[in-house]
């Protein structure tokens, strides 16, 4: 029996075949899990849908069902867990897997993260943190037993890593947003947590500046001397949604070869 055999879940959003989110969503599937997915309206709908479409006969996902899912809009957010309540009734666990900040203030130039004006600080905390709380409440109602919520974060919140700039303070909040969220639905038996990992070749990798020096540094540094793959977030990922997990909450796991454990 899979680990999330009969288990329903939303997992947002899918960008492409890359997607963080896309790899989760295929060892859920494979684990008996049942899935709604999110995607980000842009232009043209129906062009982004198709893209998605085609990451998930990629990955295998043709059960799945999909709905646009823009975090910046409460209608948004509501349009689309009212289609996880016609669909599914209930649900058994959430991934946020989405970010956004201005990639012209994620760059390594001098002085580049003292320049990032109010709107785009804004912008970046609305879409990469607030998102988490306004997702998990929206998400409250479909899970009357209890269930699991994860989120997606990044070293750069702890330490400084050059060109990740106004992201790294998104990520900060939202890795103190999940520690919030799960000691304020602990007792609705709702655990949430993040997983940290180490740079993946994605869409939104690719706005941060260096990204190119950061995968050559960690096969350096990091203690398996390699990067990461998404299929091992996606693994970690099944842990934390899965009863495997059940006595983990409010934690953040470091899945970056070890990397953020190296001091030189
Ligand atoms: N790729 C990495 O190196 C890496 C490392 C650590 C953490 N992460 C995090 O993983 C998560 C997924 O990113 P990814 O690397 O898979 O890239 P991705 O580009 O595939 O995913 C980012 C997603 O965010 C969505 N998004 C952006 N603005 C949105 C909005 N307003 N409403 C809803 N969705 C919106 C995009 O549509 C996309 O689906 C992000 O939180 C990212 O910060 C990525």
């Amino acid at each position: 029996m899979g680990l999330l055999e009969g288990k329903k879940g939303l997992i947002l959003n899918i960008a492409n075949d890359r997607s963080i989110a896309a790899h989760i969503a295929r060892h859920a599937v494979r684990e008996g899990a049942s899935c709604g997915i999110g995607f980000l309206p842009m232009g043209n709908i129906e062009k982004s849908e198709r893209r998605v479409r085609k990451a998930m006969d990629e990955h295998a996902l043709g059960g799945a069902w999909i709905h646009p899912c823009d975090v910046s809009s409460d209608e948004s957010i509501e349009s689309f867990f009212s289609t996880a309540r016609e669909k599914f009734g209930t649900i058994d666990f959430l991934v946020h897997s989405l970010a956004f900040a201005d990639y012209n203030y994620l760059k390594t130039d001098e002085g580049n993260f003292t320049s990032t004006p109010r709107n785009v600080f804004s912008q970046a905390l609305d879409i990469s943190a607030y998102s988490l709380i306004a997702l998990a409440r929206a998400a409250l109602p479909l899970m009357p037993d209890g269930g699991s919520v994860i989120a997606m974060t990044y070293l750069g919140s702890e330490k400084v890593v050059p060109g990740y700039n106004i992201m790294g303070v998104a990520k900060a909040a939202l890795e103190s947003t999940a520690r919030y969220l799960a000691y304020d639905l602990g007792r609705k038996k709702i655990r949430v947590n993040t997983i940290s990992a180490g740079p993946i070749k994605t869409l939104a990798a690719s706005a941060v500046g260096e990204l190119d020096e950061m995968f050559a540094h960690m096969e350096k540094k990091a203690s398996l001397h390699r990067n990461i793959d998404a299929g091992e977030v996606g693994k970690t990922a099944l842990y934390l949604l899965s009863d495997l997990s059940s006595g983990v909450t409010g934690e953040n796991i470091y899945v970056d070869a070890g990397f953020s454990t190296v001091g030189l």
